[in-house]
């Protein structure tokens, strides 16, 4: 993967330009990496949105962005002014041929013909189509030019297929990036250093040594303002069919030959479709979902989702699912997603259980090996082994938690995932993105359960908000013989 060099010289047109994304995340992504050297002199950002906007009011916006979403640590006067120069605006309805594209055309024509372009879709995916049909109508899409996808793409197979269709008439698979900004976190990049570069955890990440794999995105915040979107999508749309089922194919991949885009997605297409499909009875033993009702998180009391939405509803702000990889290496070892929304704690991090040792020495006492990736908050690993505790004169045992976070050797922040991967695009390295076809592979998957779902086949259980999920959770994992690791548990 590349380092982080400076790139070459770029225009990065950003539709839905004045939304909460770009606001909130794209921006400050771009400052910092300006920050940091990363951005040449003579890179250019267009905000493109419908509303009207000078080029001074818009920089008002993005200031305004930069005061409230980067850190104060990162904040430097000169920096801020120098991005906010690099900022032009164009009021620009994309889905409408008959917009402003003269503007955006004459602002782009005033860099040299080979400059990296990148169309960054910021908007509802419905819009993809349209904006790219203009993008070509108005010639604008040059060789350099590549254009950024952001999710969801589709809510089924059937629409992503669509979406991808009517952006593929304009753009070359090679030109599409897929965003999924999971991938961007550092540590869900680190699942294949940890992997591939220490043998000592390589000879034992099979079914001979693996009990279980739990995977968990837990948030603390509810649907904030974006209910409209969430509650036609739920949590298996929003979390798992996406970001949960990439963090599966890390951990679950074989090795690639090569260190290349193409070989790492090859390999974690792999992975997707040798997922088991659930279908049938399989969907009321091996999903579970639920809604949060009104609850706390810390001293703050918080609504339930019903009362948010201030409707019924039947879409899940929790769901969990008990997943099989049917390859060799992973023969009958429980893989369990889970998301919620409302949780007691943030955090996103991969569990891998060990089986323990059979017929040994001291088989009948110490608990099984732990190895924790923490993906957020608190970046690192945890590995717990057990050990004679030295105060007893027998083997009496006491687990020892070794730990370490991923600190960068610089003394550098972590860089937020949208930072390394918007000057991936520039720098052509689509390793990070997600291929058509894991898109379509994952739809596919996911499909049935939420059909199943929608016909209501597997009751809606509830938690309350700030709690840790539905009490039925704990059967669920037992059905197998597990536990939900304890840091949620506690
Ligand atoms: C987004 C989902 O993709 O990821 C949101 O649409 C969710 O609902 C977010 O809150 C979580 O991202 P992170 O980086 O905060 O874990």
């Amino acid at each position: 993967m590349v380092g982080s060099q400076q790139t070459v010289p770029f225009d990065y047109v950003i539709f839905g330009a004045t939304g909460d994304l770009t606001m909130r995340k794209l921006l400050p992504s771009l400052y910092n990496q300006l920050r940091l050297g990363h951005i040449p002199k003579d890179a250019r950002i267009i905000g493109t949105a419908r509303s009207s906007h000078t080029r001074e009011e818009f920089i008002e916006l993005a200031q305004q962005a930069l005061e409230r979403f980067v850190p104060d640590v990162n904040k430097r006067d000169s920096v801020v002014r120098h991005f906010l120069d690099k900022l032009d605006y164009v009021q620009l309805d994309g889905t409408d041929s008959n917009s402003n594209w003269t503007e955006l055309r004459e602002k782009l024509d005033q860099s040299p013909p080979d400059r990296v372009r990148v169309f960054y879709y910021s908007t509802a995916p419905q819009l993809f189509g349209a904006i790219s049909e203009n993008l070509s109508k108005h010639n604008l899409i040059t060789e350099q030019s590549r254009v950024v996808l952001e999710k969801p793409i589709g809510t089924d197979s059937k629409t992503a297929n669509e979406i991808n269709e009517s952006v593929c008439r304009f753009f070359d698979e090679h030109q599409i990036y897929r965003i999924d900004h999971y991938l961007g976190k550092e540590t869900v990049q680190n699942i294949m250093a940890l992997r591939f570069a220490n043998p000592v955890i390589n000879a034992i990440w099979s079914h001979e040594y693996i009990q279980s794999i739990q995977i968990t995105a837990a948030e603390t915040v509810g649907v904030e303002g974006r209910a409209g979107y969430y509650d036609k999508s739920g949590a298996l749309r929003d979390m798992i069919q996406n970001h949960l089922l990439q963090i599966l194919s890390f951990c679950a991949m074989e090795e690639p030959d090569v260190l290349d885009a193409d070989a790492i997605r090859n390999a974690k297409l792999a992975v997707l479709t040798s997922l088991r499909p659930i279908t049938g009875e399989a969907v009321r033993t091996e999903t579970l979902r639920a809604q949060y009702t009104k609850g706390g998180i810390g001293d703050l009391p918080v609504s339930g989702y019903l009362e948010e939405l201030g409707k019924p509803s039947n879409t899940e702000t929790y769901a969990a699912l008990r997943a099989y990889v049917d390859t060799p290496r992973w023969k009958g070892v429980p893989f369990y997603i889970r998301t919620l929304k409302r949780s007691k704690l943030k955090v996103s991090e991969v569990v891998i259980t060990f089986k323990k040792r059979r017929h040994g020495l001291f088989d009948d006492h110490p608990r099984a090996n732990k190895l924790v990736i923490r993906i957020q908050p608190d970046e690192g690993v945890d590995l717990t082994l057990n050990a004679k505790d030295p105060s007893s004169s027998g083997f009496t045992f006491q687990q020892l938690n070794l730990g370490s976070n991923f600190g960068t050797t610089d003394g550098s922040t972590i860089p937020d995932s949208y930072e390394r991967l918007m000057l991936d695009v520039v720098r052509e390295n689509p390793t990070l993105f997600i291929r058509r076809d894991e898109v379509e592979a994952a739809w596919k998957w996911v499909e049935p359960i939420l059909n199943a779902w929608a016909e209501n086949q597997v009751p809606m259980e509830h938690y309350v908000a700030g709690t840790r999920g539905p009490t039925a959770a704990k059967a669920f994992i037992h059905k197998t013989g597990d536990y939900w690791h304890e840091n949620m548990q506690s």
